[in-house]
């Protein structure tokens, strides 16, 4: 599921829909729907062939249609099928509207299909843990509008205390298909097909946490369609990153593979420096200095013999600029502490205007004494906050970064003007230009400490390569997340970043 696609807002999503149905199907929305119900058809039975009694949750919108169509699919194919329709209303077809009045018709012409109510179904003989059973969630889709109400909060609070297996159409009911945040409560699903064009609510935050694994179809709209839709987002995979940046031409030497230096470990944190060079040296850079704590200098030289490492000593700032000089790229932060000499460092790196990667304590740092970006911040930056780190450069709360990750990242690159890169589940990288790349790669066996000093010391070594801010983002993302992947693929549990670092080696060298 490595797609290469534009998102799409559920607004932008609607408007595709009715572009197609006018172009494509000359107006008949009902033809469309019954292309979404029979893929849906097909991609259930296809993962569930054992024959199992297929519970299809509808809703009164267009999404319980395509809930419709696959139920008169599933009865045409021998399916036991129950439709639990989700409304106040035991009159329920008198609701419905267009085209999913239409497939409900259509599913009433089969004989003994068995369609009930939330009530009746509550109080029918199928509960939650026995039997054989699928369901699939087909009840609120992109057009859900505030907090989830009424009879739809029962249905999903029964879903996901049931042991069945789950599949959403579209979008996990109760998900925001606009920024990925259960909208008071939302559908644990185990797969989720979206259809047409994909929400960017899918893909970031909490999202994998309900849609489980995603997959697309396009149900043959096609770019023509598509691109009458302006999209500023897209998934990031290796056709979308400029490669060409960061290969080696068979007469390169070590000057010219990227000169780096990396500031940052300091007492209790000295293996961040260590994690990040090491990914540094593994990711193809030429040549790195690194200025550390003393007490990371002998553990670094130990590990790493290829890293020109000095101490931090007295009148650190004195060795700064010879350091700096021939160094095209500089990351600062992991390890480095909140310090008055870590202060003057950030401040004496920033003056220089270089190519400059700003993560943990630089960016709480920035955060803390915000003078020092007003007067010295510039373009060539990248800032790599997780949402803590945002919260503080925002000021705000975790939970206002993370209620809506594309306003935040959206904030952060007005208010820097600069690279920035949002850490989390669907990572987001966004420059100056608006455009939004979201990492839809990666995977739980990153959740450990660490993992964030490699992504730094891969973006430095890709950086002081290309000194393409947004690219070498984009590309440390994309291998950071595939590694993770690879490292995970013995176990989820106790996936180090070490791991991650000796599998970005090999993926780099698949990539380039
Ligand atoms: N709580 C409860 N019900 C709600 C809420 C809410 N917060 N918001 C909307 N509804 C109800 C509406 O009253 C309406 O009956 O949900 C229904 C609309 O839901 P959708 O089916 O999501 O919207 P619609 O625009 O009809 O269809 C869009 O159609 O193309 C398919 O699956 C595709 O997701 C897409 C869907």
């Amino acid at each position: 599921n490595h797609f290469s696609q534009s998102l799409y807002s559920a607004q932008q999503t609607r408007d595709i829909d009715k572009l197609a149905i006018e172009q494509l199907y000359q107006g008949n929305g009902y033809a469309l729907m019954k292309k979404a119900g029979y893929a849906l058809f097909q991609f259930a039975s296809s993962l569930y062939p054992e024959k199992c009694h297929w519970l299809i949750f509808c809703g009164r919108g267009n999404n319980g249609g395509d809930g419709y169509v696959a139920a008169t699919l599933a009865k045409a194919h021998d399916i036991d099928v129950t439709v639990v329709q989700i409304g106040e209303t035991e009159t329920l077809s008198e609701t419905l509207q267009g085209e999913a009045l239409h497939a409900f018709k259509d599913l009433n012409k089969h004989k003994n299909t068995r369609i009930i109510s939330f009530e009746s179904f509550k109080s029918s003989s199928i509960t939650t843990d026995d039997g054989s059973y699928l369901i699939i969630d087909s009840m609120l889709g992109t057009g859900l509008a505030g907090e989830v109400r009424g009879e739809y909060q029962k249905a999903i609070a029964w879903i996901n205390q049931s042991n069945h297996p789950t599949i959403a159409v579209d979008i996990p009911s109760g998900l925001s298909a606009d920024t990925g945040r259960p909208l008071g409560t939302a559908v644990q699903a185990d797969h989720t097909i979206t259809f047409i064009g994909i929400n960017k609510g899918l893909v970031t935050g909490q999202a994998k946490n309900y849609t489980g694994t995603l997959s697309y179809d396009e149900l043959g709209i096609g770019s023509d369609i598509k691109s009458q839709v302006d999209s500023l987002m897209c998934l990031l995979s290796s056709e979308s990153i400029k490669l060409n940046l960061f290969k080696r031409r068979a007469a390169d030497h070590k000057g010219n593979s990227g000169r780096a230096l990396f500031i940052g470990g300091s007492d209790g944190t000295s293996g961040a420096a260590l994690l990040a060079c090491e990914a540094s040296l593994k990711s193809g850079i030429g040549l790195l200095s690194a200025l550390v704590g003393n007490n990371a200098v002998t553990p670094m030289l130990s590990r790493s013999p290829e890293v020109m490492v000095r101490g931090f000593e007295k009148d650190i700032e004195k060795q700064l600029p010879d350091l700096l000089e021939p160094a095209n790229a500089v990351a600062i932060g992991p390890g480095l502490s909140t310090a008055g000499h870590a202060k003057r460092l950030l401040t004496d790196v920033l003056k220089t205007g270089k190519p400059t990667i700003i993560d943990a304590d630089g960016l709480n740092l920035i955060a803390m004494h915000p003078e020092i970006w007003q007067q010295h911040g510039h373009g060539k930056c990248i800032l790599t906050p997780h949402p803590a780190e945002a919260a503080r450069l925002l000021e705000c709360s975790v939970e206002e970064i993370e209620s809506d990750r594309y306003l935040s990242i959206t904030k952060l690159v007005d208010q820097f003007q600069c690279t920035v890169l949002l850490k989390g589940s669907g990572t987001l990288i966004s420059n100056n230009s608006n455009n939004i790349y979201i990492c839809y790669l990666g995977n739980e066996a990153m959740a450990s400490g660490g993992m964030g000093d490699v992504l730094s010391g891969l973006i430095l070594s890709f950086l002081a390569k290309s000194q393409d801010c947004i690219e070498s983002t984009k590309y440390a993302a994309f291998i950071h997340a595939m590694a993770g992947e690879s490292a995970s693929q013995q176990g989820i549990i106790g996936c180090l970043p070490t791991d991650v670092i000796s599998a970005s080696k090999l993926i780099i060298n698949e990539t380039l």
